[in-house]
């Protein structure tokens, strides 16, 4: 039984076998029919970074060609290092490096056939004593990834955005596209301009794109109207940054099954004098919730304590994060939590310090 059932399995894959090379032969001759591959070349070098010694001749390097795209030659830009050489119908670079050049240079090395061009990166660099080439992907957040302006004020890009950065960077890119009036530099990632319209906060990712790697960064733009008073801003990012984001992480994106988001949270955004009780009292509190909360559909059993702070730094953090982490384009004011503090002065009274604690009385 097992024997025949082998045996039955043998043939068919057998058969199989002989189907898929007949069928890969037949694409093999319809290939060669036409004369060309319809694919253009793709190329890559074994060691994208070269290093070598001044002096001293390198280990060469070689191309690999992957792929059936036909290359009739090779080029490279810029030229190679004076001592190095490049051979143009096979792409291999040899010999020896005679000038300095520590950090090393990136080379773009194109492979040119009938039906495209494929191109490879590598960098070159000449040493003295023994390092290595800087191969690293590309590493960097935005120092400040929450950026906000009105319209017709420039951004200015210096202080908000500069983007300390590791690795190899060759361009930066951006979606969705910008608002108009503010451009991304492609060279330094600098985010800069003067946008002519209101827009709603809205999250921009920043590729920051590396011969040997991508790293992707976030960065929320909000274009507010001349009314919206961005001193609670100010003050509310750095609240955010000092008292939140050790639990709800820098994006405000919390942790699955932990923290709960504070970045589009549709809890957070449902209603206002909850959300200003939750700061005062905590989370879990018998005024809204002793259990679980639902936030964008997941449910968190954890709980938060009373974030204690007076009425203005409370509006600031909570403004600062509906409008920055969530779109919202109007305000809560210092006042609007004096008053729900005032209305759970009972309440307060009964759970001590943590309640009335910094009691604001300037609003
Ligand atoms: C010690 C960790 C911790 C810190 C610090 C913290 N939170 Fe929370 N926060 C939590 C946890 C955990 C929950 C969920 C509680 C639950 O499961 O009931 C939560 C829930 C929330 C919620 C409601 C749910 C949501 O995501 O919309 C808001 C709003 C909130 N926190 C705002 C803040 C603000 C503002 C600060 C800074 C002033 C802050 N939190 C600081 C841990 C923390």
């Amino acid at each position: 039984m097992i024997r025949s059932a082998h045996k039955k399995l043998f043939r068919r894959s057998f058969l199989f076998g002989i189907a898929g090379t007949a069928a890969l032969v037949a694409l093999f001759n319809s290939c060669n029919d036409t004369g060309t591959s319809p694919y253009a070349p793709s190329i890559s070098y074994k060691r994208p970074g070269v290093a070598g010694l001044k002096d001293q001749a390198i280990v060469p390097d070689t191309l690999i060609a992957s792929g059936s795209g036909v290359i009739n030659g090779y080029s490279i830009t810029p030229p190679l290092p004076a001592g190095l050489t490049f051979d143009t119908k096979t792409g291999r670079i040899y010999g020896t490096g005679t000038v300095l050049d520590t950090p090393g240079t990136l080379h773009i090395v194109s492979a040119s056939g009938p039906s495209g061009t494929g191109t490879a990166k590598v960098i070159i660099c000449v040493g003295e004593p023994a390092h290595v080439c800087d191969t690293r992907a590309p590493y960097g957040p935005y120092t400040q990834a929450f950026v906000w302006t009105k319209p017709n004020v420039p951004m200015t890009p210096d202080t908000n955005l500069f983007l300390p950065l590791g690795g190899r960077v060759t361009d930066f890119t951006i979606s969705p596209a910008l608002p108009a009036g503010l451009t991304l530099n492609p060279v330094n990632g600098i985010i800069s301009g003067t946008p002519t319209t209101v827009m709603a906060a809205k999250e921009f990712i920043v590729s920051v794109i590396g011969p040997f790697g991508i790293d992707s960064q976030h960065v929320s733009i909000a274009v507010l109207d001349n009314a919206f008073p961005v001193r609670l801003l100010e003050k509310g990012v750095a609240r955010f940054q000092g008292s939140c984001t050790g639990c709800h992480n820098s994006d405000g994106k919390g942790s699955p099954g932990a923290t709960p988001p504070l970045f589009k949270s549709d809890y957070l955004m449902k209603d206002k004098s909850r959300l200003i009780r939750i700061q005062l009292l905590g989370i879990p509190n018998e005024a809204d919730t002793a259990t679980t909360i639902v936030v964008n559909g997941e449910s968190f059993t954890s709980q938060m304590s009373a974030q204690m702070a007076n009425d203005s730094d409370i509006a600031a953090v909570l403004t600062f994060e509906r409008t920055l982490l969530n779109g919202a384009t109007d305000f809560i004011s210092p006042s609007l939590v004096g008053h729900i503090r005032d209305s759970l002065l009972t309440r307060c009274a009964q759970i001590g310090p943590n309640c009335g604690w910094g009691i604001d009385t300037t609003h």
